[in-house]
C-alpha cells in the first residue's frame, strides 16, 4: 500500500505509523465493524456515494456490537472527505474500521480500548475484468441464523463465512458464492445483495441474515422510480433458477450481471430491465443525475 494519509483516533498519520500490537483484541477475537463506500470522479468534482448512509449503518453496527465510539456522525463524514482530499483521489474506496485495541486479553470486549480507522486507495468496480457478468455458485456454506441482529452489523466475524463460501466457488472455478441461510432460503453473495427478474419484477430476498445494503436500498428506489413492480420476499433455490435474469449488488461491485448460477444460464447482461438499472446506476454515482444529487457528498 502506498504511503496514504490515513484517519486514526482523531488524528492524520502516514500509512506506515499507523500501526497496531500484536495483541489488539479485534485481532483476536473478531470484535469489529467496517463500511465499504465508493467515491467516484464527477464532471462537479469527487463525490462520495451516500456518504451518510454509510456512516448511520457503521454506527449502528458499532452499538449493535456495543462498542462506544466518541467520534460523531459529522467527524465521521468530515474524516472520509478529508481523507480523499489529503491523498488527491478520485475513484476510489474507503474503508472505515472500529475495531477493539490493545488493553485485556478476555473474550470480554469492555476492558480493550476502541480504535476507528479510516483508509482510502484507489478504486475500479470489484468485477471490472467482467463486465459482461460472472458466474456464481452455491456451496455448502450457510449464513449463520440464530441471532439475526448480529448479522445487521457489517462486523468482521460474518466475513469469516463469506471468504469460506468464495474460496470455495473459487476453488471450482466460479467468480462468487451465494449463501443461503439454514433452512435454504437466499440470502446474498459474499459482499453483495441479490436481486432476481421475473416476469419484469424486480425481487430481492427480504431475508433477515442478509445486509441492509445501501446499493440494494438505492437499486430498489430508482427501479421504482423507473416505474419498475419491486418486491422484498423469502424465495429459495429453485425459485432463483428460474428467473429471467439475476444481478448482484454492492458498493464494491456496483451491479453485476449473473451469468449462471450452479449451471443454470440467464441472460441477465442484455435483459433490458438489467441493462436499464446498471445505466442510470451508473449516471447516479457519476453525477449526471439532477435528481439524486442528495446521494453525492462533494468533498
Ligand atoms: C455481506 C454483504 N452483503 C451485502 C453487501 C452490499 O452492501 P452495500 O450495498 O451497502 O455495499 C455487502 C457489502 O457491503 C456485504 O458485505
Amino acid at each position: 500500500m502506498k504511503d496514504y494519509d490515513v484517519y486514526f483516533d482523531g488524528q492524520w498519520l502516514k500509512y506506515h505509523e499507523a500501526n497496531v500490537p500484536l495483541l489488539t483484541h479485534s485481532l483476536h477475537y473478531g470484535f469489529g465493524v467496517f463500511e465499504g463506500v465508493r467515491s467516484y470522479a464527477t464532471k462537479q468534482g469527487t463525490a462520495i456515494f451516500r456518504l451518510q448512509e454509510h456512516s448511520e449503518r457503521l454506527l449502528r453496527s458499532a452499538a449493535i456490537l456495543n462498542l462506544p465510539v466518541t467520534q460523531s456522525i459529522d467527524e465521521l463524514n468530515q474524516a472520509q472527505r478529508e481523507v480523499l482530499r489529503r491523498n488527491h483521489l478520485t475513484n476510489a474506496y474507503l474503508r472505515p474500521l472500529i475495531f477493539l485495541g490493545e488493553g485485556s486479553m478476555s473474550l470480554d470486549p469492555k476492558a480493550a480500548p476502541v480504535h476507528l480507522m479510516i483508509v482510502a486507495w484507489p478504486w475500479k468496480n470489484l468485477h471490472h475484468e467482467h463486465e459482461a457478468g460472472i458466474n456464481v455458485l452455491t456451496t455448502p456454506y450457510r449464513r449463520q441464523s440464530g441471532a439475526p441482529e448480529l448479522l445487521k452489523a457489517k462486523a468482521i466475524g460474518h466475513y469469516l463465512t463469506s471468504g469460506m463460501a468464495l474460496q470455495a466457488a473459487k476453488h471450482q472455478g466460479a467468480n462468487e458464492a451465494l449463501l443461503l441461510d439454514a433452512e435454504g432460503f437466499v440470502c446474498e453473495g459474499s459482499g453483495q445483495n441479490l436481486f432476481m427478474i421475473k416476469d419484469n419484477y424486480l425481487v430481492t430476498p427480504a431475508s433477515q441474515y442478509a445486509l441492509e445494503g445501501i446499493t440494494r436500498a438505492s437499486v430498489l428506489k430508482i427501479a421504482q422510480d423507473l416505474g419498475m413492480e419491486t418486491c422484498e420476499t423469502l424465495f429459495n433455490l429453485e425459485a432463483l433458477y428460474q428467473a429471467d435474469a439475476v444481478f448482484l449488488t454492492g458498493t464494491a461491485s456496483e451491479l453485476v450481471p449473473v451469468l449462471s448460477l450452479d449451471g443454470h444460464v440467464y441472460n441477465s447482461g442484455t435483459h433490458p430491465l438489467v441493462r436499464q438499472l446498471m445505466q442510470r446506476f451508473s449516471a447516479i454515482v457519476n453525477g449526471e443525475h439532477d435528481e439524486y444529487q442528495a446521494w453525492l457528498s462533494y468533498i
